[in-house]
């Protein structure tokens, strides 16, 4: 099993103990007051609690079974109900006279900002739509989407999950290659992408990368392209056609598809264990309600919050989090588009004052880069508004969790330290508002989950002892297969424990039943919260021609939480060099984009295996961070 070194276990269990208790204010304005008793009384009969979930959202027809396990693990829920996501996020609110509200906020890094109400969000999703079905995109086609973090591509998303398509967001950081395979996967018809995105001040050439990614894909017919910030792009006119002016004379009204709760809204590439990403599938019914549920009950929304959270739409935290989620909570949605020390380090709690935003979900990786600045930013400012702060993507350690309470909270809020994955939709687990916190504890499961750890055979291990972490019931807003790969769907998630969802995280519950993630099994990287697959970065390795075999492993890293340390076996009379190292590094960041940082390139004669050739990243890792080996049975 791994160890995440940015905490050590026996540290954490003898010094982290203290209870951070919620204020007065807090708690009378808590959606849920009393903590424990919400726990027991949902987790009596989760199902039943789900379904009353399930009652915050708009139903054309109402379900006539909650949860279906008839074909196990293809699990179903409300079944027989209709619903459409975006319905839900955008339609709901007008017919209910809140088209005045402001549905977005965007900034962009130089300054420039654009804002949306709920009517003019309609309007701009519902023009996209008629297009989108102008050009012949009909509900079950794949539309992808590679675009920065600006408010067309909540429009895109939109508008395709309002007819019925299922839209492939890929991140504006994967390379060409990434998006290519992704495109390929899910057969998308379509491309929407933008012109260029700024980074650090320097324009990225987001059209030459999806240009690059579409020339060995078939099945594109069209690429749209959003005139982002006037980069000097080519453009194929058969194939290209400006964002505004494909939807210039469209009509503000669309007509709604209405689905089935069963049908799929979009696909999600993640990393996995081999070198091939997983299209995770979400559908329209149980993901609107696992991700209100959540948003509701672990930011404490009321309906009038600014919302802000750092992810990019690109990855899972972002779809729930920065689009779904507060869209269906009717709240305002902050976009920032660029980095968060730019033109200085408080950059960030510039736009929290600027926007007065109520609620800060960001990642641990950007508080520990602001920590390197110093207090003199965040004490330049109060952040009066701020009521809840949130983190997610990798363990929080208990130094970061600290400055954020004491520096950006001003302990005054409290932490919702959010475990969860591309594959569970929504936060898993998490406190509330109303939780008392422990720092660098994700606290227990939401209500309406049942988790635990477990050792290999699925036996539960005693407190304060490590294992996996699975979760014991279904929810909602879960994976529902993988795109066209159910095989790999059910021996991923459903074939390592016995009746359990595998997580591929480990975790220790303390002696108060709060849960404390550890990090992956070792197949997984996290580099500032991205999630990357080793087996990804070893074929990017193995591509290059003096190269026969590759192991990588993550190593800690301040700031990052991990880098990349690559060991690499050459082919016989090729010498190591320095040159050829940078070459290396070049090759992979080409390969998978600038996320896939290498710190380090060892050349060696052997890498450590089983008996069926797998390569043992574990016994790189310990051997690498000087850490016990750990069961090496299977070692050849
Ligand atoms: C890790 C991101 C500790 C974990 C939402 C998980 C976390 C993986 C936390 C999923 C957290 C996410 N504490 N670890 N609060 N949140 N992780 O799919 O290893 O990009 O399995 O989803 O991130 O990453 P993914």
């Amino acid at each position: 099993m791994s160890k995440n070194i940015t905490r050590d276990l026996t540290e954490v269990l003898q010094t982290e103990q203290k209870k951070y208790y919620p204020s007065k204010k807090i708690l009378k304005n808590a959606n849920v007051p009393d903590y424990e008793k919400t726990l027991k009384t949902a987790n009596k009969d989760t199902v039943k609690f789900w379904e009353k979930a399930a009652e915050d959202l708009i139903w054309f027809k109402k379900w006539n079974k909650v949860l279906d396990k008839k074909n196990k693990p293809f699990y179903k829920w409300f079944v027989g109900g209709k619903c459409n996501l975006a319905y839900n996020a955008l339609d709901r609110h007008i017919e209910e006279g809140k088209g005045n509200k402001l549905a977005i906020i965007w900034e962009d890094e130089t300054g420039k900002t654009k804002k949306y109400t709920y009517q003019a969000l309609y309007e701009e999703v519902n023009k996209m739509a008629n297009a989108l079905r102008g050009i012949g995109i009909k509900k079950g086609d794949r539309v992808a989407i590679y675009m920065p973090n600006i408010p067309e591509i909540a429009i895109s998303m939109l508008a395709c999950l309002k007819i019925g398509a299922m839209h492939s967001v890929v991140y504006a950081g994967f390379s060409a290659g990434a998006l290519e395979g992704r495109i390929k996967d899910a057969r998308a018809k379509i491309l929407i992408t933008a012109d260029g995105s700024f980074r650090r001040g320097k324009i990225i050439d987001l059209k030459k990368i999806a240009d690059e990614a579409v020339k060995k894909c078939k099945t594109i017919k069209k690429v749209i392209v959003v005139k982002n910030n006037q980069a000097k792009i080519k453009f194929n006119k058969r194939r290209d056609i400006w964002f505004h002016d494909f939807i210039k004379d469209q009509s503000i009204e669309t007509k709604l598809t209405k689905m089935d709760a069963e049908d799929p809204a979009f696909v999600l590439y993640t990393s996995g264990t081999t070198s091939k990403p997983k299209g995770v599938v979400h559908v329209h019914g149980g993901y609107s309600v696992g991700v209100l549920r959540t948003i509701k009950w672990v930011f404490d929304l009321k309906g009038d919050e600014i919302f802000w959270c750092t992810a990019d739409p690109g990855w899972i935290t972002g779809h729930s989090y920065i689009i779904y989620g507060p869209l269906m909570a009717g709240v305002t949605t902050v976009m920032y588009e660029g980095v968060p020390d730019i033109p200085t380090p408080d950059r960030v709690w510039k736009i929290i004052e600027k926007y007065n935003v109520n609620v800060f979900y960001t990642a641990p990786t950007l508080i520990r880069a602001m920590m390197r600045y110093g207090l003199k930013w965040p004490k330049k400012h109060k952040m009066k508004s701020l009521r809840i702060l949130g983190s997610v993507g990798e363990p929080i350690n208990p130094e970061a969790w600290k400055w954020f309470y004491n520096h950006v909270g001003k302990r005054r809020c409290p932490i919702m330290d959010t475990w969860w994955q591309t594959e569970t939709g929504m936060n898993m687990i998490t406190p509330l508002p109303s939780a008392p916190l422990k720092a660098g504890s994700a606290c227990k499961p939401f209500p309406g989950i049942i988790a635990d750890v477990v050792d290999k055979n699925g036996k539960k291990v005693p407190a304060g002892k490590g294992g996996y972490l699975i979760i014991k019931n279904q929810w909602p807003s879960m994976i529902r297969t993988i795109y066209r790969n159910p095989k790999r769907y059910k021996k991923t998630y459903w074939s390592q424990v016995k009746n359990a969802y595998f997580t591929g995280d480990v975790a220790f519950k303390d002696s108060d039943g709060y849960f404390w993630i550890q990090g992956r099994t070792d197949d997984v990287l996290k580099i500032a919260g991205h999630r990357i697959g080793t087996a990804e970065v070893e074929s990017a390795f193995v591509s290059h021609k003096s190269v026969v075999e590759a192991g990588v492993i993550g190593i800690p890293d301040n700031i990052k939480g991990e880098v990349i340390k690559a060991f690499v076996i050459l082919k016989k009379n090729v010498k190591g060099t320095e040159a050829l190292k940078k070459t290396l590094k070049k090759l992979v960041r080409k390969t998978l984009g600038p996320i896939a940082v290498i710190a380090d390139i060892e050349f060696v004669e052997k890498l450590p295996k089983t008996r069926s050739g797998k390569i043992m990243r574990r016994v790189l890792k310990a051997k690498e961070l000087g850490l016990p080996l750990g069961d090496t049975s299977s070692l050849v």
